[in-house]
């Protein structure tokens, strides 16, 4: 990657053009792995993400099983190819991180008391990379799980709000995540519900709040986007 440019923010446009709340252009496509109970590839930006949900199916190891209700569980894995350097196949720290705070961003959304003994498997595959990966994930798991059935209360949409040269900002991309001064990816279920909310870097407290009701808004927009893709995939009754 190039060094850090002198300003990331010039004329109140970013580097990409973009205005300071606004998000990267998203595409999905919903229900595109034959094998999969429910599927989505979604881009938003240059980020490239694939979710597969598998289930609910018959839990292995056996005890890890719950009497009473399914168990959710999230793989976020990172292809080599995804970043600039190569990553090291495998999981590590920040893969194991990402893949429990996803987890934990649907567990209360999932009606899980459905399937008792039964699991819920989510696997996303990050097959480029450019800032809001996580983010990228849980929206596209979200149509994933919605694509396999499972009984949800809402569709979860995430997006992340952060802070260059002062200002706060919306979907951050990789220069203004390398170089900015915040980072906070959050996930909810409209109109309220907050199941995510990291932070990295710092935020005065005003420009916290300005920065989580950013993030917000443009979760409203995501969760815009996922209704439409399913209505496209499914019509409005949920048939096809
Ligand atoms: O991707 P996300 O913003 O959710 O997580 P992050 O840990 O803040 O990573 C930000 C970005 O750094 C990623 O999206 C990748 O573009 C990049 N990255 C990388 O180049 N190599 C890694 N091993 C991890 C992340």
């Amino acid at each position: 990657m190039k060094g850090k440019p002198e300003k990331l923010i010039v004329k109140g446009k970013r580097l990409d053009g973009r205005k300071l709340d606004e998000l990267r252009p998203v595409k999905i496509e919903i229900g595109v792995l034959k094998r999969a109970d429910g599927s989505c590839y979604l881009e938003i930006g240059n980020n490239k993400v694939m979710a597969a949900v598998y289930g609910p199916r018959e839990v292995h190891p056996r005890h890890v099983q719950e009497a009473t209700r399914a168990i959710v569980r999230y793989r976020y894995n990172m292809a080599s190819f995804s970043v600039e350097d190569r990553k090291r196949p495998g999981p590590d720290r920040r893969s194991i991180e990402i893949s429990k705070v996803s987890r934990e961003s649907f567990e209360p959304m999932v009606i899980k008391e459905c399937f008792p003994k039964a699991a819920v498997d989510i696997f996303v595959e990050i097959l480029q990379a450019d800032a809001g990966t996580r983010t990228a994930g849980i929206n596209a798991a979200s149509l994933a799980l919605a694509d396999a059935g499972i009984p949800m209360r809402g569709l979860v949409s995430s997006c992340a709000a952060g802070k260059v040269d002062g200002q706060i900002i919306l979907d951050p991309m990789k220069e203004e995540d390398n170089y900015g001064e915040a980072d906070m990816p959050i996930a909810m279920v409209a109109p309220d519900n907050v199941t995510l909310l990291q932070m990295d870097g710092h935020f005065t407290k005003d420009e916290f709040k300005q920065a989580f009701e950013l993030a917000k808004k443009g979760c409203a927009q995501i969760y815009e986007m996922q209704r439409q893709a399913l209505i496209a995939k499914y019509g409005a009754e949920g048939k096809q």
